[in-house]
Formats: structure tokens, C-alpha cells, sequence
């Protein structure tokens, strides 16, 4: 269960209301991107447009670092939305086993342990590779090749003895999604070249 893109739109603007930062415009780019990549590779559009722009519901309130995947969860299992819970639990990782940086650890024991058990019984799937794939594609500011935004992460919150391994991960997500797509997935990111190149 997900909500309408009527519905999803109008929780963002609630979101912006109460959080009035650059999380708005990332979970926007976040969507369109995910729509345009899935309509280019066979899959439901309309979901992956919904999923994208509700995958970090969980900022909602403020800052916050890894905590916000359970704190949307939460948010989105009231709603009735597991769909959007689902995404808000995975968009973080490439696989089931959470690749944490350890300076945005923020949760209690309790969500780790809940994270961690809630991943390992799901198997991911094209919506989960294709949010966190487009997370990390999408500034607030727009599209940007994606080894742009992998420094832009590692800049802001360091790097840890994971952040190799996601980065592999998620050139493997994108030559999976370009091999279903049948061509670059920066071909249907608007803008991407101009936000790349600062031009
Ligand atoms: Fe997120």
C-alpha cells in the first residue's frame, strides 16, 4: 500500500512545513528520478514516483542521521502505508545486511536490532535497488553523476571501512538497471550534465 502522487505531494509540503529544509527538494528529485528510470526500465512508474518522493519521510521532524529509516517506518506503517515503510527501511542499503557510517549511528539498540532482523527477513527488490540508487543520483539541488554525489556524502559524514563496498554496490545497481533500460540512466536526468559540471 502506497498513497496517490496527490497525496505523497501534500505530505512533502506538510513535511516542509515542520522541517523547512533541503530534504524537500532531495525527496522531490529523488521521486522524479525513480519514475523516469522505472518508466525506461519496464517497471510501475506511478509506485517508484510515490516511493521516491516519500523515502526519507522520516526527516520530517529534523535532523537526524541513520535513525530517520525507523523513524519513517513507524511514521508510514500508521499511515497504513507499508510500501513507503518498506523503501523508508531499505533506500539506506544495497543489500541485507545495513552498511552503517559510523558518524551517522544515531539510533538506540532497539531500532539497530530492528533494523537489522527487519532486513534480513526481506529479499530486496527492483524498488529497493532503484530508491537507493536515485538517493544517491539526486542532490536538493538536482541531478548529478553519481560518483559526484558519492564525494559530496563522503565530504559531509566521512568515510568508513564500508563505504567501498557501497560504492561498488551501487555501480552494480546502475549497470543493472542500464542493462534493463538499454541505455545510460543519465539519459533521462534532466539537467544532469549542467548540475554535474556547474555549467
Ligand atoms: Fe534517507
Amino acid at each position: 500500500m502506497y498513497p496517490t502522487v496527490k497525496e505523497a505531494l501534500s505530505e512533502l509540503e506538510k513535511g516542509y512545513e515542520i522541517n523547512p529544509t533541503r530534504w524537500v527538494d532531495h525527496a522531490r528529485y529523488t521521486g522524479e528520478a525513480a519514475r523516469n528510470i522505472a518508466e525506461a526500465a519496464g517497471l510501475d512508474g506511478e509506485k517508484a514516483y510515490v516511493l521516491g518522493l516519500l523515502h526519507d519521510i522520516g526527516r520530517r521532524w529534523g535532523f537526524s542521521g541513520i535513525r530517520h529509516i525507523v523513524d519513517g517506518y513507524n511514521y508510514a506503517m500508521e499511515k497504513g502505508w507499508d510500501d513507503v515503510a518498506r523503501i523508508s527501511m531499505t533506500h539506506s542499503f544495497a543489500e541485507n545486511i545495513p552498511n552503517i557510517n559510523p558518524s551517522m549511528m544515531d539510533m538506540t539498540r532497539e531500532e539497530l536490532e530492528f533494523t537489522k532482523s527487519y532486513l534480513a527477513n526481506i529479499e530486496f527488490d527492483d524498488y529497493d535497488r532503484l530508491m537507493h540508487m536515485c538517493d544517491n543520483i539526486a542532490l536538493h539541488s538536482g541531478y548529478v553523476l553519481m560518483e559526484k554525489r558519492m564525494i559530496d556524502i563522503s565530504m559531509r559524514h566521512g568515510v568508513h571501512e564500508g563505504t567501498v563496498k557501497r560504492w561498488q554496490e551501487l555501480f552494480e545497481i546502475k549497470d543493472y538497471f542500464e542493462k534493463k533500460m538499454g541505455r545510460s540512466i543519465y539519459s533521462v536526468l534532466p539537467g544532469v550534465v549542467e548540475n554535474t559540471f556547474d555549467l
